[in-house]
């Protein structure tokens, strides 16, 4: 992550936007990104997850214009403007980063919301493709951005929806909903308790400074993309042991011994995370709740293992970052995201921290392996309108 402050990524997409389209912009736009405390890969199964707003995202400045054109500009790519026609507008016609706002825009005009053509130009801070939810906070910040400039009478809750049809149908991953409520519902020092099934959020107090504790997010530098393959073979492998089992979704099995019923055993590895990861994101939200965040962290590692050996999304990179954290000193540790990828978090006494992250980066080293990006994260307020 870099240090971009708000107010500097603020100013550099005004200018971005100046530098391509002449003018002001008529309004900025932020989301951040999104780290996952615990609950992962339960969202599409109707289930619980916890996930807490970045400090780091992305910035969005936009205006109107008078061709049924959005014109997209990104300092990250280059910071050339990319045209995409409104008209005719279908999945498959426009790749790479520009598929996420273009997917927000076909999503909302396909449910007969009035967007007409837009400049958007984009700066951000937040690694792309680190599992931060980078394309949530892209989808997030455009579609806040269209629903002001167009005044289209959408809820926040609708536009995560938007922003996961985006993802769904346009880009073609299929993605749950909890990288864009995260987005657009986190408070400040808070993580958000996701019920996937009726999209309901609770914010949770998640202080940790106070409790003397720190939060690492570790990039372990590995890139993924969730319209690969792995990430849809397990979900349908969700979606079959709930069939298998008579049931709606895994959301519905509370207790393991249930799955027995499972004749496939990776089916029932499977299913076996989900329905433990339920519990623990339960756990984890009333240990919270009681102010007992120095107790979670058994809960987040149990997390990871189960990520690691019965849902099979973990990756060595993570396994040896995990390892090495709860060597150091760290309370909990446990990939965040949905895999294949990404980012660890760790959970560490405040005056460990820094031990944590330089064995870490030494273990990487020694290993051969791009040196990670480690930065100490605080639960921040969701996406909002900076002008
Ligand atoms: C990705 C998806 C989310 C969720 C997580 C795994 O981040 O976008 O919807 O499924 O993976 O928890």
């Amino acid at each position: 992550m870099l240090r971009a402050t708000l107010n500097g990524m603020e100013q550099s997409a005004v200018q971005l936007f100046s530098d391509r389209y002449g003018g002001e912009p008529e309004g900025v736009w932020y989301a951040p990104g999104r780290v996952n405390l615990i609950g992962e890969h339960t969202d599409y199964n109707e289930g619980f997850a916890l996930p807490f707003a970045l400090g780091a995202g992305v910035c969005v400045a936009a205006a109107r214009r008078d061709r049924d054109t959005i014109s997209l500009a990104s300092r990250q790519q280059g910071g050339a403007a990319i045209a995409v026609p409104l008209t005719g507008l279908a999945p498959g016609l426009v790749r790479g980063w520009a598929a996420y706002p273009a997917g927000v825009a076909w999503a909302l005009r396909s449910a007969g919301h009035q967007v007409a053509g837009m400049n958007i130009a984009v700066d951000a801070d937040l690694a792309m493709g680190a599992g931060l939810s980078s394309s949530a906070a892209l989808e997030c910040a455009t579609g806040l951005a269209m629903v002001d400039l167009f005044r289209l009478p959408i809820s926040r809750s609708e536009l995560a929806a938007f922003g996961r049809r985006a993802e769904n149908d346009f880009v073609g991953a299929p993605t749950g909903l909890m990288d864009q409520l995260a987005v657009l519902l986190c408070e400040q020092q808070h993580a958000l308790l996701l019920d996937c099934r009726s999209a309901a959020g609770t914010s949770v107090p998640l202080d940790v400074a106070s409790a003397g504790l720190a939060l690492l997010a570790i990039d372990t530098r590995v890139k993924h993309e969730h319209s690969d393959g792995g990430y849809g073979a397990r979900r349908r492998a969700c979606e079959k042991a709930a069939q298998d089992l008579g049931e709606r979704a895994l959301r519905d099995i509370t207790d393991v011994r249930m799955l027995s019923k499972l004749d496939d055993l990776v089916i029932l590895r499977r299913a076996r995370h989900v329905v433990t990861e339920n519990q623990r994101v339960l756990q984890v939200a009333a240990q919270l709740s009681a102010g007992r965040t120095d107790r979670i962290g058994p809960l987040l590692t149990a997390s990871h293992v189960s990520l690691r050996d019965d849902f099979d999304v973990s990756w060595p990179e993570a396994d040896a970052a995990v390892e090495v954290a709860l060597g150091a000193g760290a309370l909990g540790a446990r990939m965040t995201g949905g895999g294949f990828g990404g980012s660890v978090i760790a959970l560490t006494p405040a005056r460990s921290a820094q031990a944590v992250a330089d064995a870490v980066a030494s273990r990487f080293s020694l290993n051969g392996w791009p040196a990670p990006a480690i930065a100490s994260v605080r639960p921040s307020q969701g996406a909002r309108r900076l002008r």
